[in-house]
């Protein structure tokens, strides 16, 4: 076993690392050994403050000691369950809890294992409630640009990531149209909160409609904030222009929200924030603080009701063997028991102006051309080198890395989503150490 002082004894050859350069990686390895509360621990025994909740999956901080024994005692009580056909109480439960967590608007829950089957699910729970009704020529989906919706055949169709599409392009979903991406440093640079201008490219969803015919459309699906593509903000009046439209025609309304879920933007979810209800919510990471992979759809009644009126039987055929596993059950429920008991929205409410000042302090930092603050999320955009895109924030992860700092990089843009239990000193430790390595970057 490696121990925070000693060497990996692996050569690192036989992992294929998910979205990482291997080879770069393999010459320069970042391995971490531990992680409690804010901080990571590297293999040098060095602290790492984390300034991503790991892949925005950790809003109440690492190894939480009532996730921990919660995940030990189920392991220890029902290690697996199936299913289909079959059922455990802890996923009942948990379905119950989250449903209470909407206020009661999310009726139903759907548990999958990923972002990514969360997504897929959705998708198909779209295409079935469309023929469910008696309207099966609703089968398009609308996604957007610089959308990201993980990497099953489905969210990458409806997703807006060139790269991760180019390669796959010819087995992508057919019958899927994009928006606009909503970025616009021209108009909305250095933006604090929601940006001023672009609520006008939700319209375009008028003409994609015009174009297809709603008759067609099944589904449009958005992150309310795009996290992966670098702090996308929306413009004021943006989602809720999207929610009209689709009403309007008939069309169901997804939000993404496996990054704004569970607090990252102080409040339960982004619909809370924007006041915007759509018809699914697609969610994972934080639904069980990260520490046992799981994702959920959750729906609106008329979405389920519309599938209970068919003939008896199965009435969705989909599902995935890790649906409610009961060790992601146990640690999405103390998960949800943390959330509520311990006030962990209201203490991320009452730092979240210190946190966007602190980001803000940076404005004159060289090469910073936005920065952009929503919630517990921060972007900061640099200037790209010429001809090297990504190059400079790449080089800036590396550093911070190097001194302590975990943050996320994507393209140029630097991401900061911390777990929402970090404290002023922890946002004080961070910024300065951000600060040094935006100063001395070239
Ligand atoms: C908005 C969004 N959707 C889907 C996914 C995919 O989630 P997973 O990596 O759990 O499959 C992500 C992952 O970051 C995401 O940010």
């Amino acid at each position: 076993m490696a121990s925070p002082s000693s060497p990996s004894p692996s050569d690192l050859s036989a992992y294929w690392m998910p979205f990482t350069a291997n080879r770069d990686f393999k010459a320069h390895p970042r391995m971490l050994v531990s992680a409690e509360g804010m901080y990571y621990r590297d293999d040098a025994g060095n602290a790492v403050l984390d300034g991503t909740a790991g892949l925005w999956c950790v809003p109440l901080g690492h190894s939480q000691p009532r996730i921990v024994s919660a995940v030990q005692k189920a392991v220890a009580t029902l290690d697996y369950a199936p299913s289909f056909q079959m059922g455990h109480p802890a996923a009942f439960e948990l379905a119950d809890r989250l449903r209470d967590y909407t206020g009661g608007r999310f009726s139903q829950i759907f548990f999958t294992g990923s972002g990514s089957e969360s997504v897929d699910s959705a998708l198909k729970i779209a295409l079935g409630y469309h023929r469910a009704r008696g309207e099966p020529t609703r089968t398009r989906f609308i996604g957007r640009e610089r959308g990201y919706h993980g990497v099953g055949f489905g969210g990458m169709s409806v997703g807006g990531i060139p790269g991760n599409r180019k390669t796959f392009h010819a087995s992508l979903l057919p019958g899927v149209d994009h928006l606009q991406h909503t970025h616009d440093l021209t108009r909305n640079a250095f933006s604090r909160g929601v940006p001023q201008h672009g609520a006008e490219l939700a319209d375009e969803l008028e003409r994609l409609v015009t174009l297809h015919d709603a008759s067609n459309i099944a589904a449009v699906i958005v992150e309310p904030v795009s996290g992966s593509t670098g702090v996308l903000i929306p413009p004021v009046g943006y989602l809720k222009r999207l929610r009209d439209i689709c009403t309007k025609h008939g069309i169901l309304l997804i939000f993404d929200e496996v990054i704004t879920g569970f607090g990252r933007l102080g409040t339960p979810f982004a619909y809370d924030y924007f006041d915007v209800m759509p018809d699914m919510v697609t969610t994972a990471k934080g639904v069980t603080n990260g520490v046992v992979p799981m994702g959920a759809v959750m729906v609106q009644p008329h979405v389920y009701d519309a599938f209970m009126h068919g003939p008896a039987g199965i009435e969705l055929a989909h599902g995935y063997t890790y649906s409610g596993h009961p060790l992601a059950c146990a640690a999405g429920l103390a998960t949800l028991d943390i959330f509520e008991q311990d006030g962990i929205l209201e203490h991320a409410q009452s730092v979240v102006e210190y946190w966007h000042d602190a980001a803000f302090a940076l404005r004159d930092a060289p090469n910073v051309i936005d920065i952009r603050a929503i919630g517990m999320v921060i972007g900061i955009e640099l200037a790209p080198r010429a001809g090297q895109p990504g190059a400079r924030a790449f080089e800036a992860f590396r550093r911070a890395f190097a001194d302590g700092l975990l943050i996320r990089v994507t393209g140029d843009i630097i991401a900061l989503s911390p777990p929402l239990v970090i404290e002023k000193a922890q946002i004080d430790e961070l910024f300065d150490k951000l600060g040094k390595v935006l100063r001395n970057l070239d």
